[in-house]
């Protein structure tokens, strides 16, 4: 049976990427011998404004029958508001089919400078809940537009939603360092983030052999800068796990580098992969979108479907191009274009498979 892959390729380079995505999808499948069944889907800012919607009801079923979904970048700021764009399509993709874990992995890669001293060699996994908390959605504005204005934007927090991504953060870190180190708030915001730090205690009284470290988030940051390598499994809520990641993501020497997975860990609904940066409208159109996220995210993609081998050699042939350190774009200091890049990945993973 071929795997059946929904692609959102959506605006600015997301649109640049995802084509490059597919290229090195299609040489592992023949490398590794599976099939592949790839339907493309227009959803995106241009298709808002030509259609009123982001993205029909009738979407939702049509992407729920695929094994997975890869999506580029959504939004385009200058046409559609961001909030429009967002929560029209990425957002209620990830709480329709419950992709409550969004597992992003950081560490630098091979020859690539970071902009840390001693370039450290972190490597760690955030394990940010996908499904609710500050990106809840509930809320309002009262008296809009008046000088006594009032929004409100409720975090949403349920013990249920909560204890599955710890559940899973614990889980992962059993397998890795066996450190997990958790990142709330909870000294400025007693209701949410306090319960979120029992629920965090308690799970880890059914994981002993692993060590856990409580954060304020805000310190948190700045240990990712002072020393990463402290750092191995850390898990987050929606909000603190998006700045964290960013930040994480600049610390790998580019934005253009890191990847998410995001999991229906129950695999009720298809899970979707997708780079963590967004559609960068300051670069788009010029084919230098750096691909190598939009790579990572087909590996993460491959790994979750079984295709643990063909994921490794991608990873492996990405760190030997970025390792010569020739053809890198220019968000790394080079001058490649984005084709380039996924040619050079091409070549190397001929070599490997020579
Ligand atoms: P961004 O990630 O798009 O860009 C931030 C900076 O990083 C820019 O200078 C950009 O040029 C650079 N950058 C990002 N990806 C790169 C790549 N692959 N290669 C080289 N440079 C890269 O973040 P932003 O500017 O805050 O957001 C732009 C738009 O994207 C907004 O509409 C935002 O809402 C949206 N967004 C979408 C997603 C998503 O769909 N997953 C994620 C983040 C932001
Ligand atoms: C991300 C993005 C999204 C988020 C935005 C675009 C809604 O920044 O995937 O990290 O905040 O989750
Ligand atoms: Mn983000």
């Amino acid at each position: 049976m071929p795997y059946s892959i929904g692609l959102i390729p959506g605006d600015g380079i997301g649109t640049e990427v995802i084509p490059e995505g597919v290229r090195v999808l299609e040489a592992l499948a023949a490398w590794f011998g599976f099939d592949l069944q790839i339907t493309d889907y227009p959803y995106s800012c241009a298709y808002y404004l030509e259609h009123g919607t982001m993205m029909p009801e009738a979407a939702f079923e049509a992407l729920k029958q695929h094994d997975a979904i890869l999506l580029g970048a959504v939004g385009d700021p200058r046409r559609v508001p961001d909030h429009v764009s967002l929560r029209g399509l990425l957002v209620p993709l990830r709480q329709r089919f419950d992709l409550y874990i969004n597992l992003r992995p950081a560490r630098p890669l091979p020859g690539l400078p970071t902009p840390l001293k001693g370039n450290p060699a972190f490597d760690i996994v955030f394990v940010r809940e996908n499904s609710e908390g500050e990106y809840a959605g509930a809320g309002g504005r009262l008296r809009q537009g008046t000088p006594d204005e009032v929004a409100l934007q409720t975090t949403v927090f349920t013990r249920k939603g909560v204890e599955r991504a710890v559940r899973y953060a614990f889980d992962l870190a059993i397998k890795r360092q066996k450190r997990l180190a958790n990142a709330t708030k909870s000294n400025a915001m007693q209701y949410a983030f306090v319960m979120w730090d029992e629920v965090v205690a308690e799970v880890a009284r059914e994981y002993p052999d692993v060590e856990v470290t409580r954060y304020h988030a805000d310190a948190l940051a700045a240990m990712l800068v002072r020393d990463p390598t402290r750092l191995d499994v850390v898990v987050a809520s929606n909000l603190i796990g998006d700045l964290l990641t960013d930040l994480a993501g600049a610390l790998q020497g580019s934005l253009g580098l890191p990847a998410s997975a995001n999991l229906n860990p129950e695999r009720t609904y298809p899970s979707l992969f997708e780079p963590v940066h967004g559609s960068a409208p300051d670069i788009a159109g010029q084919g230098i979108a750096n691909p190598i996220a939009t790579y990572w995210a087909v590996g993460l993609m491959l790994e979750f479907l079984g295709e643990a081998a063909a994921a490794r050699a991608l990873m492996q042939a990405v760190e030997a191009v970025t390792a010569e350190g020739r053809v890198l774009t220019p968000d790394l200091g080079g001058t490649a274009r984005t084709g380039e890049v996924t040619r050079a990945v091409l070549e190397k993973l001929e070599e490997v498979e020579a």
